[in-house]
């Protein structure tokens, strides 16, 4: 009899956990912007389902099927696809809608009714990120079927640039990383990759007219230890994403409303393409692709028509590759010592008539007559630059895009000066630093401290920053830089939780931010991260802000 009553007991919870556990919960991360009950019975999501999508839409077909295989990847259901013929065709079933009256290009709203759910956009972006805010809803593990409340559930992001940065130069990441990182930032409502492509540690795009570029300059002869110790392991290391693969990894991304827009550093961290091609440097070489981590004095000469052809040149192939408006020329960290020395970027400062100023030396607007001068002709192709902030020094013109890394200040100023800024300050937006004060467990990271509390608490727009400038302001990214990163698990222990506090900085309204609440929701979407397998730091959820 005991047994008995122990055994219905143990069915009874059994039964309550499942009922639970098969039960969607709205309240994901990035928080939706409202969550409003709707009278009625819960929607019994099954097998049964199907989803359909407007007929003869090739984007929102795309989204019918990753939707379809989201439900399969968590739960184990099979949801079959069909284009909507007919509007009975909603019952029982998800539809996919576009709906112009939405006011946000890329907000969602989800209606759960208890016999239909319709996700609706007014574009299929915004039927994606819906589709995004419903998959992670879903519990993650095998279920037969799961329960959703009767709701209308909406969601518009605050920034139109949500980026995430990925170098893929210091340490090189192939095809199948790339694309991870790509679903990674779907899952978190991201729509910029930022991609590190070129830099004095290796060249690592495929440029058809200067073969070297890759050959020579995609291979280091070895790598520092640590931080810049005298101790290198002489191990050959380098490869570089042939204009075949990079085509596929931008489709992938687009498909995933992602726009990948590239690196390509100039005119400093540019010794790996010194080395294929030393003419372009001032000293003429020889140069070595670097082992070593930092800034190197050897840049592009600007002395020699030839450089500025072979920049032309590897950007129309860069144009040909990412259909993206931005190109990122990079611009940070560039010496000037060889400028100084050299004759030939001499005479061009002579013979532009650049004379230096009280703020700046004529090195510096030197660099600001290059950096216009690809500015002009990225813009002759319909293309606009986005430079790190270095760029506010050299006086271009107010059309760049600025990435404020050194702090939030220069993005403020940029701002102040009718420049577009994305903020991605160091503190507390680069990844590759350390997550917590206490690092002797942690991986070999950069430095630093940007704790998930931090990047929560990062507010992109200044408080200060007077109203004309706060629409400057375009949106926000995280960095991940891969000096000490060298495997993917580690890309994946520096982003993750911290893309969760991202996404909620890039898509919530300052007043809606709630970090207590957040760190409620954060173990359902940790869940999801557990069940694609991907690495995370688990102490982060449970730590006290250190
Ligand atoms: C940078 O971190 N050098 C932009
Ligand atoms: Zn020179």
């Amino acid at each position: 009899m005991r047994n008995l009553i122990l055994t219905s007991l143990l069915a009874v919870i059994c039964i309550a956990a499942t009922a639970q556990w098969s039960r969607a919960d709205y309240r994901v991360v990035p928080l939706p912007d409202r969550i409003d009950g709707i009278r009625g019975a819960d929607f019994r999501l099954t097998d049964n389902c199907i989803i359909n999508y407007p007929t003869g839409q090739r984007d929102m077909e795309r989204n019918a099927a990753l939707l379809s295989q989201y439900v399969e990847e968590l739960t184990g259901m099979h949801l079959s696809t069909r284009p909507t013929v007919n509007a009975k065709d909603g019952l029982g079933n998800i539809s996919l809608l576009i709906d112009p009256k939405m006011d946000n290009d890329e907000g969602y709203r989800i209606t759960v009714m208890p016999r239909a759910v319709e996700i609706s956009g007014r574009t299929a972006a915004g039927v994606f990120y819906g589709i995004q805010t419903l998959r992670k809803s879903l519990p993650a593990g095998q279920c037969p079927e799961v329960l959703l409340p009767a709701a209308q559930v909406s969601g518009s992001p605050q920034f139109g640039y949500r980026g995430m940065h990925l170098d893929c130069v210091r340490h090189f990441f192939g095809v199948e990383t790339v694309k991870r990182y790509i679903d990674i930032m779907a899952l978190h409502g991201m729509n910029r990759l930022h991609w590190h492509l070129t830099d004095d540690q290796g060249w690592r795009i495929e440029i058809k007219k200067y073969p070297r570029l890759a050959e020579v300059g995609g291979w280091r002869n070895g790598t520092t230890l640590g931080h810049n110790s005298p101790v290198n392991d002489g191990i050959r290391y380098g490869g570089y994403f042939t204009q075949e693969e990079i085509r596929d990894i931008v489709r992938y991304a687009a498909d995933r409303y992602i726009t990948i827009i590239p690196e390509i550093d100039m005119p400093g961290h540019m010794v790996a393409a010194l080395t294929a091609y030393p003419e372009l440097g001032c000293t003429g070489g020889p140069y070595e692709v670097w082992g070593m981590w930092g800034v190197h004095d050897d840049i592009l000469c600007m002395g020699k028509d030839h450089t500025l052809q072979f920049v032309q040149d590897v950007l129309d192939e860069v144009m040909e590759l990412f259909p993206s408006r931005y190109i990122h020329i990079g611009g940070d960290e560039a010496p000037r010592v060889r400028w100084e020395q050299c004759p030939l970027c001499q005479q061009r400062i002579s013979d532009l008539g650049i004379h230096r100023t009280e703020r700046q030396s004529a090195e510096a607007l030197l660099q600001g007559w290059f950096t216009t001068r690809i500015q002009d002709y990225l813009s002759r192709h319909g293309r606009s630059i986005i430079g790190w902030d270095e760029l506010l020094g050299c006086d271009v013109d107010a059309s760049a895009t600025i990435m404020s890394w050194r702090g939030a200040e220069p993005g403020a100023e940029g701002a102040k000066l009718g420049h577009d800024v994305i903020m991605s300050p160091v503190g507390p937006l680069y990844f590759d630093y350390y997550q917590t004060s206490n690092t002797w467990n942690e991986p070999t990271a950069f430095g630093g401290c940007n704790t998930l509390k931090k990047v929560f608490d990062f507010e992109p727009i200044p408080a200060e920053l007077p109203e004309a400038a706060r629409r400057h302001i375009i949106g926000v990214q995280a960095n991940v830089w891969t000096e000490y990163i060298t495997c993917e698990p580690q890309i994946q222990y520096q982003v993750l939780p911290r893309m969760a506090a991202l996404a909620e900085v890039q898509w919530l309204r300052p007043a809606d931010k709630d970090y207590d609440d957040f760190l409620a929701r954060l173990p359902h979407l940790v869940d999801i991260y557990k069940h694609y397998g991907w690495t995370y730091r688990a102490k982060s959820l449970t730590e006290k802000d250190e």
